[in-house]
């Protein structure tokens, strides 16, 4: 065998013994289908560990601070875990194509799940920037229950961040094919995340440094906040962090750019920024088809954190969250989140809820059947209206109005932990 072709095979050896690891811990699917997708797990992993964090009250309140701490831990843990070396990290498992055809259990999925494995050859500094924000949060979310392993987390996302700025380029340019699902625009925000949080958890100033650094080369941040645009929530941790009388270099244009960006274009919703908003109060981007009341309800997250900590129009920052939170689960006179409130989705866009009890079989007889899901997905968000007021229909086939996803749900939440700690 030529020195080449055994390159080759232990490199398919390896992609496989890491397919294996990987799928050995358990995880979180991505929305509808069984793809683990890593770039949008980490900034939904953060925002969660982030409302627990936050407004820890809120979950105590709800009798939910349990199973929340859990759920970080479980997913953080396999996001940790995907770090398979100094300059390995497993980025995705799950090929969309192969993933989307299959229509059923999970547990019953036969064929291929090929690993997506990044290394210095392939950057990766959007995918590594995510999951380091989600690493440190999650990090200062376990302090208090489990030292060790917080401990371990913070090194693993102190080692990606620092990858991620060394080997500067975006995630999708490896892989494009299985990638292409989240598409992502840039990455000096995504690590310009992970630098706010590693200020925060270890009060290092080279990090606030870092992280003025990447708002400078941006040039202008963007206001659409989401797996694909964290620059909200890097400027709302850091002015946080001010707040709480830490050293902030760029505090005075952060806070410019908070009030005169990115609250006036949500809250103004006149066009600007393309933000618009419907007659009933959904106010979302005009470019946008997909998961509105995701973004809405990410607005909203970032709005109540902002309350947070500034007295600036606090009350009319907390009415506001309230007004996306009330769209997604009253103001049409239906919820967009499964079983929960009246006239909720019956045929949310996901696998596994479609699917009779075990042992019936379960197939794309269930896509196509007209009944409801007989599993409910309790608290699952659907995208929502793609184009306004009146536009969702609740149809199993219709991924863009009604699929659920981790994403979507992560800001609601934070959004209304926060709604509940503060008013
Ligand atoms: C649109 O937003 C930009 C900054 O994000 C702001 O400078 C400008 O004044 C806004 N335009 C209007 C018409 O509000």
């Amino acid at each position: 065998m030529s020195p080449s072709r055994l390159v080759i095979v232990s490199y398919l050896l390896l992609l496989g013994v890491v397919a294996v690891k990987a799928e050995k811990a358990s995880e979180w699917y991505d929305a509808g289908d069984f793809l683990k997708l890593n770039f949008p797990m980490g900034q939904t992993v953060s925002f969660l560990a982030w409302s627990l964090l936050d407004f820890p009250t809120a979950y105590a309140d709800a009798g939910t601070a349990t199973p929340a701490l859990n759920n970080i831990k479980l997913a953080a843990t396999y996001l940790m875990k995907c770090h398979i070396g100094e300059y390995q990290y497993v980025g995705q498992i799950g090929n969309p194509g192969t993933d989307h055809s299959y229509w059923g259990r999970p547990e019953q999925q036969t064929g291929t799940r090929p690993a997506y494995t990044y290394t210095k050859e392939t950057t990766a500094s959007d995918l590594l920037g995510s999951v380091s924000a989600a690493l440190t949060s999650s990090s200062l979310v376990l302090a208090g229950s489990d030292a060790a392993l917080s401990k371990e987390m913070l090194t693993h996302a102190t080692a990606l961040y620092a990858w991620g700025k060394a080997y500067p380029g975006l995630y999708n340019a490896a892989y494009s094919s299985a990638t292409y699902v989240y598409w992502s625009s840039r990455y000096v925000d995504k690590l310009m995340y992970a630098a706010a949080w590693l200020f925060r958890a270890t009060g290092d100033a080279a990090y606030a440094t870092d992280a003025y650094a990447f708002w400078q080369s941006a040039g202008s941040g963007d206001i659409y906040t989401g797996w694909d645009s964290t620059f909200a929530p890097a400027i709302n941790l850091l002015l946080k962090l001010a707040s709480e009388g830490k050293t902030v270099p760029g505090k005075a244009a952060y806070e410019k750019w908070i009030v005169s960006s990115f609250l006036s274009a949500w809250q103004t919703a006149d066009g600007n920024w393309s933000i618009i908003k419907t007659p009933k109060g959904l106010t979302y981007p005009s470019w946008s088809k997909w998961g509105n009341l995701r973004y809405s309800n990410n607005a909203a997250f970032m709005t109540i954190m902002r309350a947070s900590y500034s007295s600036v129009n606090k009350a009319t920052n907390i009415a506001w969250a309230k007004s996306q939170l009330d769209y997604a689960l009253s103001t049409t006179g239906r919820s967009f989140v499964c079983g929960v409130g009246t006239g909720f989705p019956l045929q949310p866009h996901h696998r596994s809820a479609s699917c009779p009890n075990m042992p019936a079989a379960c197939g794309w007889d269930q896509f196509y059947s007209a009944a409801s899901s007989p599993q409910t997905l309790t608290g699952a968000l659907v995208g929502g209206p793609p184009n306004g007021d009146g536009t969702y229909v609740d149809l199993r086939s219709d991924y863009i109005s009604n699929e659920v996803a981790v994403d979507y749900n992560a800001g609601f939440t934070g959004a209304l932990a926060g709604y509940i700690a503060l008013a």
